[in-house]
């Protein structure tokens, strides 16, 4: 087996001393490099693609939570292990929100190091895995779509909850809901359910969770949608991990046809779980320069991480061609076809959300319903085709149907 590769950020010559000493235990482990800040840990995650970065938070010229963020973003693979000291506390949240997967406590012990690490790339390793295995699975009956991107306030939770309800109504198959945005979530607002249960419960059965059980977390809304919510408060979705997000997914595909998936503007690991299991992609943009810059970044980080580019769907939402940017421009930069267009509404968005009753379902005349209604038929459409192509195999194969 390959050593796992590791590179040493901290500003003390003495700390990264002791901890090259102690790593140099263990010969499944080798030092990929090392460095004094920030923005050393950038570079190295980009040059050198160590394995696992243990990195110090208090650093000069870049601190540990923004070479994180920055890392997390441009190279997911690379796993970012936060060394604190007591008394850290809020900076340690910080860095676990801007996408650390794990942290040790200074000083520690070589045990509690190497353990830290292998767990640390044991967990890295399950999760590229899963990446093979998901692209390879052909015959998975429900799907999972993860509406995504990677600016907030572009309509990724208008989307999700009204595709939801729209796949429900029109193929009366079972939808499932998920809000991964797991600090912000607003799906119980905008679909205005009274919470019982979030994903914060669900955890807390995990070792005994099934799919029966997950069941009685699910809040029903009146599209017969049932909704998994985000936790309540921002604090508790540091407890939340991509395994848990592996383990929902997982066990809502039992039972649902549709899994629809809404998440925030990052690639926090729990977000990349739900990108990685996806069957599809929508990712959603509008067409301001920045947003736009933001989303080819965000096509980058996908290609990387080897997506193959039809699971991606670029959606354009607030459009109109009145802002001065053209439809054949923004598909230029992007060097992508937008798949689906959904024009600006706020009159009948803004109110349906304040009202909690999703658009497509009380004002299908507009047009910002019609588009939404088709993108969910054409979702529903490709399905059958699907359905039908793999009959065909099986015919050719000779295997029952
Ligand atoms: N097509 C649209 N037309 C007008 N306003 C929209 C449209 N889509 C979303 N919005 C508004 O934009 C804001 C952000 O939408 P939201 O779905 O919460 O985005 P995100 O989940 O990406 O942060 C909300 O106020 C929403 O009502
Ligand atoms: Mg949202």
């Amino acid at each position: 087996m390959d050593r796992i590769s590791v590179a040493v950020i901290d500003d003390i010559e003495e700390t990264r001393n002791n901890i090259k000493a102690l790593l140099a235990f263990d010969n499944r482990i080798k030092l990929a490099g090392e460095g004094v800040n920030g923005v050393d840990a950038v570079r190295i995650a980009n040059e050198i693609h160590p394995d696992i970065i243990l990195m110090d938070i208090n650093m000069p010229v870049m601190d540990g939570i923004k070479a994180t963020e920055e890392i997390t973003l441009s190279r997911p693979e690379v796993t970012v292990i936060i060394m604190s000291v007591q008394g850290e506390q809020e900076y340690l949240k910080k860095a676990m929100s801007a996408g650390a997967r794990d942290f040790i406590s200074k000083p520690f012990s070589s045990e509690v190091l190497i353990n830290t690490i292998i767990s640390a790339h044991e967990m890295q390793r399950k999760r590229k895995e899963h990446l093979v295995v998901s692209g390879a699975e052909e015959l998975v009956r429900s799907k999972v779509i993860t509406v995504f991107s990677t600016k907030g306030g572009v309509g990724k939770t208008t989307i999700a909850s009204n595709l939801a309800v729209s796949l429900a109504r029109l193929t009366k198959k079972k939808v499932a809901l998920v809000d991964l945005d797991l600090q912000f979530g607003d799906i119980a607002i905008m679909l205005n359910v009274a919470v019982k249960n979030t994903i914060n419960d669900v955890i807390k059965e995990a070792a005994q969770l099934d799919s029966e059980l997950m069941e009685d977390y699910l809040i029903n809304h009146f599209s017969g949608v049932r909704i998994l919510p985000a936790p309540l408060k921002p604090e508790y979705a540091e407890y939340i991990t991509s395994s848990h997000v592996d383990k929902i997914i997982k066990l809502l595909k039992e039972k649902y046809h549709y899994i629809i998936v809404d998440t925030s503007a990052s690639f926090h690991e729990t977000v990349l779980m739900s990108l990685d299991m996806a069957d599809t992609i929508l990712f959603v943009s509008t067409q301001d320069l920045p947003t736009i810059k933001n989303v080819k970044s965000g096509m980058d980080v996908m290609d990387s991480l080897h997506y193959p580019p039809e699971k991606i769907n670029i959606i354009l939402n607030k459009a109109s061609e009145q802002f001065g940017i053209k439809y054949k421009d923004f598909e230029n930069t992007l060097k992508r076809k937008i798949w689906a267009y959904i024009p600006e509404d706020s009159q009948t968005v803004v109110t349906s959300a304040n009202k909690g009753f999703p658009f497509v379902m009380t004002r299908t005349e507009t047009k910002v319903a019609k588009a939404i209604i088709d993108m969910a038929n054409k979702i529903a459409n490709e399905d059958s085709q699907s359905i039908e192509e793999r009959k065909e195999v099986k015919r050719k194969f000779g295997l029952r149907l």
